[in-house]
């Protein structure tokens, strides 16, 4: 076992007497026990409600809660902690992002969107251009399943006031070069980034691809669920209204009037996920502390040498670029006759969690003329060993079920 999946309590457990190995980290990450222990640390010493009393466990849980946003804020080198909002995760930050942004649209406007969307970046702007009357603008990809980022610029006009996009796609691993588009577009167009993937295999710098959101969740950042980050410019954020209200967002109520809090408390009505934040937080610097962009450069690797195995099969479909595509981490594909579910379920067998399914992703997998695929996707705890152990199992259930 390597050092760093010792730290995985998980990966050192049997399912039905196999070892697990874990290959669905684009689902979602597992948790090292720094994690874990610190969650149930907290728990059982210091809980309390944050931003809300003057007792001491109240006041170093508000402590410890706010620390997760400062090291959040470096993890992605923002500005300020103002522009880092908790959210629930990605998906509650993009539909955050368009419920904020409605009151700013106006008829004629344009939204626009790629074909390589997770339904979490679709249906939050499709719903909008509904209710508002707008035109939505889906960027097709090739028929391989790449998109093209002149694609993406040339589609953008002067009525584009929004343009969602992912960083990273769930399906193939293909990354968008955000920076270059941003630089090539209006520059009054929003761009707001779907970071879900690329948060756990790039190393983000929010400033350099000066995009306007980047929304991300902590589950695939060997995080806990029920938490992710919503960063906004802090300029933007201050401009926008929140679209869900309630207690720890305001700054004074009266029987008929209310005025908001400053950023970040604006948009985090209720009490949070406390307990998530500071796992969170510890995620954050345990990766800091592994200098996890050397893990990065392992998963490109991965990546391509799984694709290399896989082609010696007979009648393989991948999906997306070759090994030296742009993408990392993720690999999808198919085998001619062979149902993706069948060789997920028999892959079990054999220890080997990985997803068959849309992946959430509808509209790609209907441009693919495909219900679905196998997904492999890799973390900062997979090696070649789970690669060759993947790839003997994939030609026994293959042999089962001819
Ligand atoms: C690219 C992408 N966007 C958005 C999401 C939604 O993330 P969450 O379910 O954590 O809100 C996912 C999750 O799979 C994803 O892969």
């Amino acid at each position: 076992m390597n050092n760093i999946k010792l730290d995985f309590p998980i990966l050192d457990k049997k399912i039905r007497d196999k070892a697990i190995t874990y290959l669905d980290s684009a689902a979602s990450t597992q948790k090292p026990k720094q994690v874990i222990n610190s969650i149930s640390e907290f728990l059982e010493n210091s809980y309390e409600n944050v931003h809300r009393g003057m007792n001491s466990l109240s006041i170093d849980a508000t402590d410890l809660y706010e620390k997760s946003r400062d090291v959040a804020k470096n993890f992605i080198n923002s500005s300020s902690t103002n522009e880092i909002i908790f959210t629930r995760g990605a998906t509650d930050s993009i539909n955050i992002i368009a419920n904020s942004l409605a009151e700013h649209l106006k008829e004629g406007d344009k939204i626009v969107v790629t074909e390589l969307e997770h339904h979490s970046n679709y249906l939050p702007w499709m719903n909008l251009c509904k209710k508002l009357g707008l035109e939505l603008k889906i960027i097709p990809i090739s028929k391989d399943g790449i998109l093209s980022e002149d694609d993406i610029i040339n589609n953008c006009d002067d009525s584009t006031k929004v343009l969602s996009l992912t960083h990273m796609s769930n399906v193939t691993g293909q990354i968008l070069d955000i920076k270059k588009i941003k630089k090539s577009i209006n520059k009054d167009t929003y761009v707001a980034v779907d970071g879900c993937q690329s948060i756990a295999h790039l190393k983000i710098d929010v400033k350099d691809l000066d995009c306007d959101f980047y929304s991300f969740s902590s589950h695939k950042l060997y995080g806990p669920s029920g938490i992710g980050i919503m960063y906004g410019k802090e300029d933007i954020l201050n401009k926008l209204n929140p679209p869900t209200l309630g207690g720890g967002m305001i700054n004074e109520v009266s029987s008929n009037d209310f005025s908001y809090a400053m950023l970040p408390n604006k948009f985090e009505p209720g009490t949070p996920s406390i307990e998530a934040a500071i796992g969170f937080k510890t995620a954050m610097e345990y990766l800091n502390n592994n200098n996890y962009q050397d893990y990065f450069l392992n998963e490109k690797k991965l990546r391509s040498t799984l694709i290399k195995a896989l082609r010696e099969f007979k009648d393989v479909d991948i999906y997306g670029s070759n090994e030296d595509g742009n993408a990392t981490s993720i690999v999808s594909f198919n085998i001619k006759n062979q149902n993706f579910n069948d060789i997920a379920t028999f892959l079990d067998q054999y220890g080997i969690m990985i997803r068959g399914g849309h992946h959430c992703c509808q509209p790609f997998m209907k441009k693919l003329g495909i219900p679905g695929s196998c997904r492999v996707s890799f973390g900062i705890y997979n090696d070649l060993n789970d690669i060759d152990h993947f790839i003997e199992s994939l030609k026994k259930t293959l042999k089962l079920l001819q």
